[in-house]
């Protein structure tokens, strides 16, 4: 499969990217630095030049041209203030997935956040505001006719992963590996029939691969 990644580079992306060529899958991914595209191409994995906020959809289009799916996982990360907030996290993903539409590319995969996620800590203004654009993205990507999956990840850790999560319509909020939600993703990339779907993950005692299937069987209609 050839896989477009929005935050190649990040923590999540990097995870997923790894993974898919190890699986012999063809990701590529949208990086800002030619440090990281040095550091990526080191490990097999291929990248292409540009910025998601200041690229037109056209030229987004052209770099997704003959693409199998999409994978969003940025995040302006506190750098870049409200602004960066606001343009990456709550308009990127609308803007990627008007762009797939128009690079005829269906399956589109969104990673967002809990509603919920840390609520009992009375966070600050910046984090409240991430809330907001997160879910602002999430309310976009519906409203497409794309094959979009959304898939809310609990706190994430960089604990190794143990290949086992608990996933579902509504979890409690704990956290997660960034390699068990890397794992989670790419398998959720196999699983074409699951679309439609807002899911969300934490850590948890379930096989991955299990964890999915008991999913999808659940949502049969
Ligand atoms: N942290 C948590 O506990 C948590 C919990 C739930 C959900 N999430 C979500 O999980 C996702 C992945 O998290 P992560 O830990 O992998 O994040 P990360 O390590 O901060 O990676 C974010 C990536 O987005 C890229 N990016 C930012 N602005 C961009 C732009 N304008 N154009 C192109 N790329 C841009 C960054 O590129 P640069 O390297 O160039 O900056 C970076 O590679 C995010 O969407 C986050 O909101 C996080």
């Amino acid at each position: 499969m050839k896989i477009f990644i929005i935050g190649v580079a990040g923590g999540v992306g990097l995870r997923i990217a790894e993974q898919l060529v190890k699986s012999g899958d063809a990701p590529l991914g949208l990086v800002r630095k030619p440090e990281q595209a040095e550091a990526l191409a080191a490990n097999d994995i291929q990248t292409t030049m540009g910025d998601l906020v200041a690229m037109s959809v056209n030229e987004l289009a052209e770099k997704m041209l003959g693409f199998d799916a999409v994978i969003f996982s940025a995040g302006a990360g506190g750098k870049g203030g409200p602004e960066a907030r606001t343009q990456v996290d709550g308009s990127g993903p609308g803007k990627v997935a008007t762009a797939a539409k128009q690079a005829g590319i269906r399956r589109f995969i969104l990673v967002s956040v809990f509603p919920e996620a840390w609520r009992e800590r009375h966070m600050n203004e910046s984090f409240e505001h991430y809330m907001v654009e997160k879910k602002r993205a999430e309310t976009e990507l519906v409203l497409t006719d794309l094959d979009w999956l959304i898939v809310r990840p609990s706190a994430l850790t960089n604990e190794p992963g143990t290949g086992r999560v608990d996933l579902g319509l509504a979890k409690i909020h704990t956290q997660i590996a960034r390699d068990d939600l890397a794992t989670t993703i790419t398998a959720l990339l196999r699983t074409p029939d699951l679309n439609r779907e807002i899911i969300e993950v934490t850590g948890g005692n379930v096989a991955i691969e299990a964890a999915i299937d008991t999913f999808k069987n659940t949502r049969r209609r």
